[in-house]
């Protein structure tokens, strides 16, 4: 087959990115436009403002993409657009994009589900890997463990019941005052802390694959209410490092059950969490144990980046599935 060039775009939170990516591993350029300091002043992302500034910085991106990789449209195989899971606002920006210029180039159109995206950041870092694995994904709105069997089919093995695990850390993060996104200032403050709280004194159902994170962060709110109250002092680093203990905890707790009930000997982990050092540290330690290996991407391609969505494309694509045609509409949920 002759060299794909897909042109990636993502847009479904508050990061602007576009991507040109080689059949599917190689990444040409991957140009990532984040709106981080825009909504940190709110305390998290502002659904309307993200719209409005993807619209603002698209083209910019899609330019600089273009520069960087030194390639011009009409190299371009094909066009991937994240179509759901995501902010419909903000996903309408891309895909409308995403559908004009497929179009006009007269190229394929793929929409990718944003979590496969995310499993496929870890094809673009580990070249040598292939499915079956299990795959963990945790993100600000996932928490979830897929038996992946191959590119384009997984199974879900389980799910959060109520919060994600990402979520968990940005309200906590909100909560001490360390504002937003939660997750790299938890893992800061918590690298100075000590584990000498426990918040949960019941523990997690252990024998099922699904995962809970409300009871948690319901328990540290009220500990830092209750201490508030009562006008006694809080160290935040302590609170910060025994909230990321327990909730790392129960992730690596489930991944290395999963394998265990698959048999599989290969965890890959994806998403905004898997940037977090304890996540790899505790379940690379863990499950070396148990003799499973374990895949995270690289920082850059951890939280939402276009490269990854058009590596997933490169899959679709390869297995046989249809473009998408001009109907592609956003979808703020789609089933796991
Ligand atoms: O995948 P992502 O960029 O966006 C979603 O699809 O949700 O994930 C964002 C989430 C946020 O909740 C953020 O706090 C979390 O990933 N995150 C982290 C770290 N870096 C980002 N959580 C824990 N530790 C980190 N170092
Ligand atoms: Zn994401």
């Amino acid at each position: 087959m002759e060299d794909k060039y897909i042109l990636g775009i993502e847009s479904s939170c508050d990061e602007t990115s576009i991507a040109i990516v080689k059949n599917g591993r190689e990444v040409i350029s991957n140009v990532i436009s984040s709106q981080i300091d825009i909504h940190k002043i709110y305390g998290g992302v502002v659904p309307e403002i993200a719209s409005r500034n993807h619209t603002k910085n698209i083209d910019v991106v899609l330019s600089e993409a273009l520069t960087s990789a030194g390639i011009s449209l009409k190299d371009i195989s094909a066009v991937a657009v994240t179509y759901g899971a995501g902010l419909l606002g903000a996903l309408i920006v891309g895909v409308s994009f995403a559908k004009t210029l497929a179009y006009s180039l007269g190229v394929p159109l793929y929409g990718v589900n944003h979590i496969e995206g995310h499993i496929a950041a870890n094809y673009i870092a580990h070249k040598d890997l292939k499915p079956p694995f299990v795959c963990l994904v945790v993100s600000g709105g996932h928490t979830c463990l897929f038996d992946m069997k191959d590119y384009t089919n997984k199974k879900l093995l389980g799910t959060t019941q109520d919060d994600a695990v990402g979520e968990a850390f940005d309200k906590i993060s909100r909560e001490l005052g360390f504002g937003y996104p939660g997750g790299p200032k938890i893992q800061k403050a918590a690298e100075s802390g000590e584990k000498n709280i426990t918040f949960i004194s019941k523990p997690h159902a252990k024998d099922n694959l699904n995962f809970s994170y409300s009871g948690l962060k319901t328990a540290v709110i009220n500990y830092l209410h209750n201490k508030k109250q009562k006008n006694e002092e809080i160290n935040a680093n302590d609170v910060a490092r025994s909230f990321e203990e327990e909730a790392v905890d129960q992730l690596v707790e489930k991944s290395i059950l999963a394998c265990k009930k698959t048999g599989e000997k290969k965890i890959v982990v994806a998403g905004g969490v898997s940037a977090n050092q304890m996540l790899r540290d505790k379940l690379t330690e863990n499950a070396k144990k148990e003799g499973i290996e374990t895949f995270f991407p690289p920082l850059i391609l951890c939280t939402d980046n276009a490269a990854m969505i058009a590596s997933q494309a490169y899959y679709n694509l390869l297995a046989g599935k249809k473009p998408d045609d001009l109907s592609l509409g956003p979808k703020s949920t789609i089933s796991l």
